[in-house]
């Protein structure tokens, strides 16, 4: 950096010192013109040293400007780097107006106007051969009129299928550094005619990443674990956290795609594998999955859908559903062996106010909330964790369903159906009794509209006896 400053100061010296000579010997050969020959006399060929001289110092004056104000003025006072483009037609355009003052001062009884103007062939050969090159140039023009990109930009120049980081845009070219390390010119008049994918530099790109997991593996989990890896992963921008989503329901897999955002577009290649990297690891880490294609032949048998878990387990946590604790051990197994279990996404409804219900439900994993509705909204009226039950209301009454519940996390439940339920009422009559306390405390929460209200004897009495009522025992 420093380098380039000395670099840039010498250039600029130099530029001086040779404007300083050729200004001398204008002087002396100005100054032996002048005693030599009396005013008036000078032929042609004698002045052209004069024009060649006074050019050249002209073409100095201006690359010294050039350098002053672009080096100097811009890019150390203003931080703005001018394009190279900017640059040269300020030359071109600075020396072409010296070149005819100076032309008008020294051959004066020229008209230099009227040799361009008068010379028409001369422009149709002019405009002939420089066709593509004007085109170029003013294709370029535009580009820096409109800055659809800067340098240090990724971009993509769709047709051609190529992709590279913008080094700079010349009179006639874009040069773009591919990541195989090539540098490829892309005219200026292609690039205005295409289609070009622009990432500036300074802007929060972000990219897709494609996994696949097997049907079997929970969404939730999987959407937890790979954000949580990818998050933190080098130049993956901290400002806007990572999103995992299901893309697709392929044939032999859940498609996923992870979208994320880079603080240094330019390295995505890296980031992208780095990425992938993590959800590896993650996915290793967490039991779950990556899938690849299978078939699956499911051989049908005239057997109810297996349980999610083994029925040992299920019984394990049924023992543990404090209503249940009368029953046996043989009961608890006839119990796990007649439940089927469901698993739901966070967010999702199992339970409808209003809905009819014949089941009751068990929370094998994770949380529900019960919910009635309010005028400001809805409203929790209790959380439910593994080991509780719900549902039971409209089981045993046949009443309508009398709250919402909704899975708080992914939440796996035990689903226990009207004819399970009256094989145990007959067997254990004690079970109707604590049943029909739960649904009076419950019910009383309902309608007090708070937490732990207490029912009356009468109320669960009443309510033991419509139950027995209506599963028809004596
Ligand atoms: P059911 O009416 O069939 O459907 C909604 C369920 O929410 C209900 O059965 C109960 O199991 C449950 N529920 C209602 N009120 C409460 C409460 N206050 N506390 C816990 N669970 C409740």
């Amino acid at each position: 950096m420093a380098a380039n400053q000395s670099n840039r100061k010498n250039k600029i010296l130099v530029l001086l010192f040779a404007a300083i000579v050729v200004g001398l010997a204008l002087y002396f050969y100005a100054s032996y013109f002048e005693f030599t020959l009396p005013t008036g006399k000078h032929r042609n060929w004698q002045k052209l040293p004069i024009l060649v001289l006074a050019s050249l110092l002209g073409y100095l004056t201006t690359r010294f400007l050039n350098a002053a104000l672009f080096d100097f003025v811009f890019r150390l006072r203003k931080r703005y780097e001018a394009p190279t483009l900017v640059r040269n037609i300020f030359t071109l355009l600075a020396f072409a107006i010296l070149f005819v003052l100076l032309f008008k001062g020294v051959y004066n009884d020229y008209d230099l106007g009227a040799l361009f103007t008068t010379s028409a062939l001369f422009g149709v050969i002019i405009g002939l051969a420089l066709q593509d090159t004007l085109g170029n140039f003013f294709a370029g023009i535009s580009l820096h009129a409109d800055r659809p990109f800067q340098v240090g930009d990724v971009i993509v120049v769709t047709q051609q299928k190529l992709t590279g980081v913008v080094e700079s845009i010349t009179w006639r070219a874009i040069k773009v550094r591919t990541f195989q390390n090539h540098i490829v010119l892309v005219s200026n008049s292609l690039a205005a005619r295409e289609a070009i994918e622009v990432a500036p530099r300074d802007n929060l790109n972000a990219r897709l990443v494609f996994f696949s997991t097997i049907y079997t593996d929970s969404p939730a989990k999987t959407i937890h674990v790979v954000r949580e890896s990818v998050r933190d992963a080098d130049n993956v921008s901290d400002k806007i956290t990572p999103i995992v989503r299901i893309r697709g329901l392929g044939d032999s897999s859940i498609e996923w795609e992870i979208k994320y955002w880079l603080d240094d577009y330019a390295k995505y290649n890296d980031t992208d594998a780095l990425v992938r990297q993590r959800v590896w690891y993650a996915l290793r880490r967490n039991g779950l999955t990556f899938a690849f294609p299978t078939r699956t032949l499911h051989l049908e048998r005239n057997v109810p859908v297996r349980p999610i878990t083994a029925e040992d387990q299920i019984a394990d946590r049924l023992s543990a559903v404090d209503v249940f604790s009368p029953l046996s051990t043989d009961e608890l197994r006839q119990l796990a062996k007649a439940t089927a279990g469901h698993v739901f996404a966070p967010g999702e409804t199992l339970i409808r106010a209003g809905d009819e219900g014949s089941s009751m439900f068990v929370v094998h994993n994770g949380r529900v909330a019960v919910q009635v509705s309010d005028p400001g909204g809805p409203r929790t009226v209790a959380q439910l964790t593994e080991g509780n039950f719900f549902g039971e209301m409209a089981l045993f009454t046949g009443e309508p369903r009398t709250a919402n519940v909704v899975a708080i996390e992914e939440t796996e439940v035990l689903e226990i159906g009207h004819a399970a339920m009256k094989h145990l009422f007959q067997t254990n009559p004690s079970l109707a009794e604590s049943i029909s306390w739960t649904i009076a405390e419950r019910q009383a929460d309902l309608a007090k509209g708070s937490a732990s209200a207490q029912p009356s004897i009468q109320e669960t009495a009443g309510l033991l006896s419509s139950i027995k009522r209506f599963f028809g025992l004596h």
